[in-house]
């Protein structure tokens, strides 16, 4: 059986595209993974902590070491990267909020970034231990960065790719609301978006 993980970072709830957005890849997904399974986990109520010095140190402490004061510390890299590892499938919905990701989803991505768990350091440069995941990205925003003016400002989606891809998570596929602000884009941004979806 197939699983499905999907973060949310919105915190617009029922208003949220990104959230729409997700659920229709995921969606797509069960129509063609008939009895997979799906966990939501919204980042803005989990709210992971910003790293700090325990986690990071507990991060670097061998297991049989790990004194009760790390296991605390690294209780929330454990259910991240344990949620992570048993899903086939993931869908990051992540909206543009000035300029970048929202902080939850930078929190996460901090806890599960983990140097001889998600990563290694190899004489050829890091090597990805988070192998065989497809990845969907749900972009929303307000302006529009595929292309045009501000593609120069196009973070979110690169910034994506880039860290996901350092832990092995190369097989990432993005689909864009975009001009959700811009009169006469906004209208049409999240069926246009909807539509694009390929899995
Ligand atoms: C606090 C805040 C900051 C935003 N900053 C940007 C931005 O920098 N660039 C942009 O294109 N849109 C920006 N937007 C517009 C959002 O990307 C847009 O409303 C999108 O729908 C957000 O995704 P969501 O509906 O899933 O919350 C911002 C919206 C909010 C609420």
């Amino acid at each position: 059986m197939k699983k499905i993980l999907h973060l949310i970072s919105s915190f617009r709830n029922g208003d949220s595209v990104s959230i729409k957005l997700g659920r229709e890849i995921v969606a797509k997904l069960q129509q063609a993974n008939p009895g997979a399974v799906v966990q939501e986990v919204n980042l803005v109520t989990e709210n992971y902590p910003h790293l700090d010095a325990p986690h990071f140190q507990a991060f670097l402490t061998p297991v049989q070491e790990l004194t009760d004061v790390d296991l605390e510390a690294i209780k929330y890299s454990e259910t991240a990267i344990n949620q992570l590892m048993d899903a086939d499938y993931i869908v990051i919905g992540s909206p543009f909020y000035n300029f970048g990701i929202h902080s939850a989803l930078k929190a996460w991505i901090d806890h599960i970034v983990r140097p001889g768990i998600t990563f290694r350091y190899t004489e050829n440069g890091p090597e990805g231990l988070v192998k065989g995941k497809k990845v969907y990205v749900a972009l929303t925003s307000g302006g529009v960065y595929a292309e045009g003016p501000s593609q120069a400002m196009d973070f979110n989606g690169p910034y994506l790719k880039g860290v996901l891809g350092i832990m092995g998570m190369t097989d990432l596929k993005i689909f864009r609301a975009e001009g959700l602000k811009i009169p006469g884009l906004q209208e049409q941004a999240l069926n246009k978006a909807i539509e694009s979806i390929v899995l």
